[in-house]
């Protein structure tokens, strides 16, 4: 496949979480975090890339003060399997000292980055770190760490859209779906 010809929803085949069930899901996820979060400063700490479209619509159904915080991490390399190793792409992490960050990412998988992303925050004087994913998949993780909030548990199987990609592809789909055999390749 010619990689400029990835990433048009007819390499779908077929759709795992449609996008009106990922909005309803949001309100009651939203309303959760709001319930239970500690009173005071909150960071959200958005994982870019794959966390973007689930942070902006998660966030603005959160009705209380808080600061937006971004974060480049990787730990795929364009295939659709991890590839073990968790690399901060930011010279410098936000100012966290004494604050309760909420620590957003698309996809819990082998755990491994949001335990890597935990630790440094944690080092860097954070008050907690509380965790939400869209998604979580149905596995045994390599690093131990659950998420505090999840979206959906989902099988253990290579997803995209709304956020998640394949080589930099698909992350417009509104919607969360598995991508035709023929076209992720596992390398
Ligand atoms: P972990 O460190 O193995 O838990 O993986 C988390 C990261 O891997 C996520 O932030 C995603 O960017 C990426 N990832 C894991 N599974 C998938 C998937 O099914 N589709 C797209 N990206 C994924
Ligand atoms: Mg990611």
């Amino acid at each position: 496949m010619n990689p400029q010809e990835l990433g048009r929803a007819e390499d779908i085949e077929r759709i795992l979480i449609d996008e009106k069930v990922i909005e309803k899901r949001l309100d009651a996820m939203a309303e959760q975090i709001d319930r239970e979060f500690p009173s005071g400063p909150i960071v959200a700490l958005i994982l870019l890339k794959g966390a973007l479209v689930f942070a902006a619509d998660l966030l603005r159904r959160l009705p209380r003060p808080l600061d937006i915080e971004c974060l480049k991490v990787a730990s795929y390399h364009g295939g659709t399997e991890s590839s073990g190793v968790v690399t901060f792409l930011d010279h410098a992490l936000p100012d966290v000292q004494g604050r309760h960050v909420l620590l957003l990412d698309d996809i819990l998988d082998t755990g491994r980055t949001l335990q890597a992303v935990t630790q440094r925050l944690l080092s860097e004087g954070c008050a907690a770190v509380h965790t939400a994913v869209l998604l979580a998949k149905d596995r045994t993780r390599e690093a131990e760490i659950d998420a505090d909030y999840v979206g959906f548990v989902i099988g253990d199987e290579f997803v995209v859209g709304y956020g998640l990609d394949y080589k930099g592809r698909y992350r417009n789909l509104p919607f969360v779906g598995v991508l035709k055999s023929d076209i992720a390749t596992p390398h």
